[in-house]
């Protein structure tokens, strides 16, 4: 299986090679390079992550074709879309390329985004599976911040490429993207040789914040790991934040924006209900109460309530003896 890998690789790497070549050293690039500088993003970032652009002309067939690359090889690349005929056509058109690498660094596939908007097209468009491509499989940059992660002892989760590579570019090297909101078990497996403390740093906007909630509880879940999360303010996501507020804003968020999973599942549940209906609102405390006795430090319990009793306008002592039940039902 192995030496059966090693030419389809090959095939990534020599058309990552090209799409980053047409991006920073042609004409056909300029758009996109005006784009990315535009994004505030640095020539050294478009290095590091070996960014590239597929332009509007298909430029991949004919380049393999002068390399005699074996074709059946190209067919099973997931480079190419193949008609009736058999004939080979370029899968990404038109699209800012971002190099996908598995953990020991060699690329494995692609995903491609317009640099405009269009209702017909997706955004981002992955490389299909292939023999070497499993999207549900890939934590994208875990290879270069797997050495950051054992330094700094953590792993902060983003949702998307720009959001990884913005946070590079800031100087916050253990990033990695779960590729959307699907965060999958697989991914997890990864983050679980390297580390035990995950920050998840989703967008802000409401699907960020309904996928940090579903991360949470995934990770939880899996036991081993001691998980937080980190908001970003405004809806906004961690590219935009770093855009708009600069690299040292962006790293005192990372660093002092961290809150624990109780913190955000108190906001996150409010969210969730109409507080000003009775029902809701006894429903809204009674899960959170059933949070709360789930913690095993007292103090941070009376953190918790106060805050609750307040905000709820409800009695302490209440709230304290309904966490107390829920405990003695816990043991
Ligand atoms: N994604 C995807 N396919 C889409 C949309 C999103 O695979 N059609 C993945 C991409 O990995 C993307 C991530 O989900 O980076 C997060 O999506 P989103 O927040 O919509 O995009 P951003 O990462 O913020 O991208 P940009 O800033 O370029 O708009
Ligand atoms: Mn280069
Ligand atoms: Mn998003
Ligand atoms: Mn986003
Ligand atoms: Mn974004």
């Amino acid at each position: 299986k192995q030496a059966s890998v090693k030419p389809l690789i090959d095939v990534q790497e020599k058309a990552a090679k090209l799409y980053h070549h047409i991006l920073v050293n042609t004409k056909l690039g300029e758009s996109a390079l005006e784009y990315l500088h535009q994004r505030k993003i640095s020539d050294e970032m478009i290095e590091t992550f070996n960014l590239g652009f597929a332009p509007e002309e298909r430029i991949l067939k004919p380049f393999f074709a002068e390399n005699k690359t074996d074709y059946q090889l190209l067919r099973k690349s997931g480079l190419f879309t193949e008609n009736t005929s058999g004939d080979l056509r370029d899968w990404f058109v038109g699209r800012l390329m971002f190099p996908i690498r598995n953990t020991s660094g060699a690329t494995i596939g692609f995903s491609g985004r317009l640099l405009q908007k269009n209702d017909d097209l997706p955004k981002y468009l992955n490389s299909p599976e292939t023999e070497i491509f499993n999207k549900r499989r890939i934590v994208y940059n875990f290879d270069l911040a797997r050495p950051n992660i054992r330094k700094d002892h953590d792993l902060i989760l983003f949702e998307g490429f720009m959001d990884v590579i913005s946070a590079y570019q800031a100087g916050v090297k253990n990033g990695v993207a779960s590729m959307g909101t699907s965060l999958t078990n697989e991914q997890i497996y990864d983050f679980n040789r390297v580390t035990d403390h995950v920050y998840v740093c989703y967008d802000g906007d409401t699907p960020g914040q309904k996928a940090t909630n579903r991360a949470v509880d995934l990770l939880s879940k899996e036991g081993h790991f001691n998980v937080g999360v980190i908001q970003m303010p405004n809806g906004i996501d961690p590219d935009e934040y770093r855009r708009g507020q600069g690299s040292e804003a962006f790293q005192k968020v990372i660093i002092n924006g961290r809150e624990p999973i109780i913190k955000f599942k108190i906001n996150y549940l409010r969210s969730q209900y109409n507080l000003s209906n009775e029902e809701d609102k006894l429903e809204y405390v009674d899960q959170v109460l059933h949070l709360i006795a789930s913690l095993d430090n007292p103090v941070e319990q009376d953190l918790y309530l106060n805050e609750i009793a307040t905000t709820l306008d409800l009695s302490i002592e209440s709230l304290k003896t309904q966490v107390n039940r829920f405990q003695k039902s816990f043991s």
